[in-house]
């Protein structure tokens, strides 16, 4: 059942180009590079009348939703705020009849994510969910329901699930400007013609993991790693960060590189590891400076570059490139080798990886 595979999270995380390409499926009209999402019962008129939106979610789902922040913004100009779950349904949030709940689970069942949608509910909210399970608590008690189409999950470690959930938001945010009118046609066509490259781009990517093995290996005397990065590359560290604890155990935070100094940069001494993503165009060299200060403290520091940056390589000890794609869209191949080395770690230290300590796959208590 684990394929050949010696762990389910393993052949989950080669499962993704399938993943992601049977959720784009047929919500891509590839003759009109546009999206389409048939499954939405609401009218586009009544979702263009939306002009804020909450995401709530717990852990993985979450970081999704971090991704989700900045796509729908951008494309959409409609604020969001992404809320963790646990604390988001003891809140008094503030909603108007404008107001759109998306809720994003992968199993349907987290009973903190299904609090907070019928919390929802009771005030007359609209709710949205993005999952993985059809026939869920999550997917029968929300007004509508975007799925994903990453298979089975059963891995502790949410790996195809998260890329699956971040496409969905990728086609919810494209539909959301095509109804809105805030991006112009060839503006979506370009953007579609990238999004139908990426599985093939993260099938790439799977082929070759030995690098990022051997740097995974180098930690295994260590007891703290570091990841930095600005904008999408934050939130996709966040991401990286939780799954190497989760099944790694190594203590490891994420940061926005700008807010390094504001304390963390005390624990930067020589030799802590560092993943350094830098694949957000507008923001590169702000993150460059931040990189040359844990450098400057000792770091021996993992890069993330775009293929065809090879001026990282003279900042940091080793890089990574990912495929060039459009910036908005690289955090869905950013998350790849986040994900091997998590897994790569854990081997390293002889873990369960499908098992971590003192976790469970689906979290239906409080
Ligand atoms: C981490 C992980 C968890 C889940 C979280 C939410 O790898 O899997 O953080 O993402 O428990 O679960 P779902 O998405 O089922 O609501």
């Amino acid at each position: 059942e684990k394929g050949g595979y010696d762990s389910f999270m393993l052949k989950e995380i080669y499962e993704q180009p399938q993943a992601v390409r049977d959720t784009m499926g047929a919500r891509i009209d590839r003759e009109n590079k546009r999206v389409i999402l048939p499954e939405l019962k609401m009218s586009d008129a009544e979702l263009a009348t939306y002009d804020r939106i909450y995401i709530v979610a717990c852990g993985t789902s979450m970081h999704a939703g971090l991704v989700g922040k900045d796509i729908i913004e951008k494309w959409t100009r409609v604020p969001v705020e992404v809320a963790v779950a646990s604390e988001f349904r003891y809140r008094d949030p503030i909603y108007t009849d404008k107001t759109l709940m998306i809720v994003i689970s992968q199993s349907g069942e987290t009973a903190d994510t299904l609090a907070a949608l019928r919390e929802a509910k009771k005030s007359n909210v609209k709710v949205l969910a993005i999952t993985n399970v059809v026939g869920s608590s999550v997917a029968r008690e929300a007004d509508e329901v975007i799925f994903t189409w990453a298979g089975p999950e059963v891995a502790v470690a949410s790996t195809k699930a998260y890329t699956s959930q971040v496409v969905a938001l990728y086609l919810f945010g494209l539909y959301l400007a095509q109804v809105k009118g805030t991006l112009a046609a060839a503006e979506v066509a370009t953007i579609v013609e990238h999004l139908e490259t990426i599985p093939g781009k993260i099938a790439s990517m799977l082929e070759d993991a030995e690098q990022v093995r051997r740097f995974a290996e180098s930690t295994k005397g260590i007891n703290s790693l570091f990841f930095i990065g600005r904008g999408l590359d934050y939130a996709v560290s966040l991401e990286g960060s939780l799954k190497l604890k989760e099944i790694s155990y190594i203590h490891s935070e994420a940061y926005p590189a700008g807010e390094l100094k504001h304390g963390t940069l005390a624990l930067i001494e020589d030799n802590v590891p560092v993943v350094a993503l830098a694949t957000q165009p507008d923001i590169y060299e702000k993150t460059v400076s931040n990189i040359v200060e844990v450098k400057a403290r000792g770091a021996h520091v993992l890069g993330f570059a775009t293929e065809g940056d090879y001026d990282l390589a003279k900042t940091v000890d080793e890089v990574i490139y990912m495929p060039a794609t459009l910036p908005m869209l690289t955090p869905i191949l950013t998350v790849i080798p986040l994900q091997l080395l998590a897994y790569y770690a854990s081997v390293a230290r002889g873990l369960d990886v499908d098992k971590p300590r003192n976790l469970a796959k689906s979290v239906t208590v409080e």
